[in-house]
């Protein structure tokens, strides 16, 4: 029997290549699409009709070696408009290679509802997947702690999706002189973390205070930092500031800059967070920290990352050449930023400007993903808009991001993306998705959550 389904489905496949690369091209997706391949029932997400499923963001050449092995259950297509819209086959989302996703959307409308589905996701994988994979949230609204939480209210919502609600095994990480502030307000979390002043460069402090390097008070900083050793904690570096020669009128200002910072309650020893783990879904909760710092600790939190898998690439490479296959592989990590704009801003630099955009330009080779969730896709760096192969866009209605969205998915000038906005309905989790990889665009509904979403306004009454 599994011979004779396997069989059909190539059959399927050969029959509808002609018509996908001829209708394909710059055109919505057809209904009932996209590659036929054989599907084991048993991984068929939210058992819903047995059509070949949407597969977002994976090559012909994966397709045929993988099918829809190791991909993220998003939520189903959206055919039809107005009253005749209905929800079809389930969207699939591809998470053996890496990619760069972006999620935008105005506010409310379901953009860290679907950062966290898609962290749900990962840990679903098959164990012989999930180990090879990880997940990092920068949580700046401090709401992604509830993933813990199973959504018992909503299950009925999931059951029309047949889905239960389930809590994850989150570890949810705060800066350890916040420590006590998250114990006071009962915020549940695993794990502190701390750094220390040495392991930041002279342009770190330079982006985090606001400075210009080529004006007095960014020299004199510089020159600073430039003659300690490392290791030094930030009173040697006000005493540095103290015993330099000359700079009388910055002296001052500089070391205040410097004691201010003990406030930010992220110093201590060297004790970054542990995410490098397989399987592991870490929560960076940044929320209690001021903005220009919080972009200081996304810069040394994917620095890390970005260094870690880069070395840990040419060993595993190293292996393959020789035909090793013991070496441990270090997991390929999922970034995923929200409120992203406030660290790769389209008109201005902040700490995690040049990590980040290393990591857009950089980071396939090394395997990492990023997800990038902005209100505001016109403020968003055009670098990493321009990189970005997935492309999820809630409703949004300012002129100026749907602009922003055309001229970056050069592609897709073809399509009325803000007639295919417009024809969402108007329910909670609808999308279009652009795919880069088969230059389509499909109207989605992404799937309820089935931990707790932490993230919706409050009502007054
Ligand atoms: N896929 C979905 N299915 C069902 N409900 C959803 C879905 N996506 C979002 N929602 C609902 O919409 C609300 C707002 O979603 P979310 O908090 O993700 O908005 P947001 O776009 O991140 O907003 P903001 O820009 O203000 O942060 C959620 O509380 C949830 O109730
Ligand atoms: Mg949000």
């Amino acid at each position: 029997m599994q011979f004779i389904v396997i069989f059909m489905s190539f059959d399927i496949f050969i029959l509808y290549k002609p018509i996908i690369t001829m209708q394909n091209k710059r055109t919505e997706a057809p209904a009932a699409l996209s590659y036929a391949h054989s599907y084991d029932e048993e991984e068929y997400p939210f058992e819903i009709a047995k059509q070949p499923p949407i597969i977002i963001g994976r090559d012909e050449e994966d397709l045929q070696k993988y099918g829809a092995k190791g991909t993220l259950a998003l939520g189903k297509h959206i055919v039809g408009t107005g009253e005749d819209a209905h929800l079809t086959t389930p969207v699939l989302l591809d998470a053996l290679r890496p990619h760069i996703i972006v999620i935008t959307g105005k506010r409310g409308s379901g953009k860290s509802y679907t950062l966290a589905t898609i962290a749900e996701e990962l840990t679903k994988l098959p164990d012989n997947i999930a180990k090879n994979l990880c997940s990092v949230i920068i949580d700046t609204q401090g709401i992604f702690w509830t993933m813990k939480t199973p959504a018992e209210k909503d299950y009925m919502l999931l059951d029309e999706w047949k889905l239960k609600p389930i809590g994850f095994n989150a570890h949810v990480y705060v800066p350890q002189g916040q420590a006590a502030v998250f114990s006071k307000a009962n915020v549940e979390f695993d794990d502190s973390f701390s750094f220390a002043p040495y392991e930041l460069t002279a342009y770190d402090w330079i982006n985090v205070f606001g400075l210009d390097s080529n004006k007095p008070l960014g020299m004199l900083l510089l020159k600073v930092i430039k003659n300690l050793r490392p290791p030094y904690i930030l009173e040697d570096i006000v005493s540095a500031i103290k015993s330099t020669h000359g700079w009388e009128e910055q002296k001052p200002a500089l070391e205040n800059m410097f004691l201010s910072a003990e406030e930010w309650g992220i110093f201590g020893e060297s004790k970054a967070p542990d995410v490098l783990v397989p399987g592991k879904m870490s929560i960076i909760d940044v929320s209690l920290t001021p903005e220009s710092v919080r972009a200081l600790l996304v810069a040394l939190i994917s620095r890390k990352l970005l260094q870690e898998r880069i070395i840990a690439r040419r060993k595993e490479e190293l292996a393959d050449v020789q035909l090793i296959s013991s070496v441990r592989r270090t997991p390929l990590p999922w970034l995923m930023i929200d409120e992203a704009h406030n660290f790769l801003p389209s008109d201005s630099t902040t700490a995690a400007t040049e990590t980040l955009n290393k990591i857009v330009k950089e980071g396939r080779q090394p395997g990492i993903t990023l997800v990038l969730a902005t209100q505001r896709p016109e403020r968003l760096h055009p670098e990493a808009l321009s990189q970005a192969d997935i492309l999820l866009s809630h409703r949004i209605t300012a002129k100026s991001d749907i602009e922003a969205l055309k001229s970056v998915m050069q592609t897709y000038l073809l399509f009325d993306i803000a007639k295919y906005i417009n024809e969402l309905p108007k329910l909670k989790g609808t999308a279009i998705l652009l795919d880069d990889n088969s230059e389509r665009i499909y109207k989605i509904r992404v799937r309820p959550r089935q931990s707790w979403h932490a993230g919706s306004s409050p009502v007054a009454i």
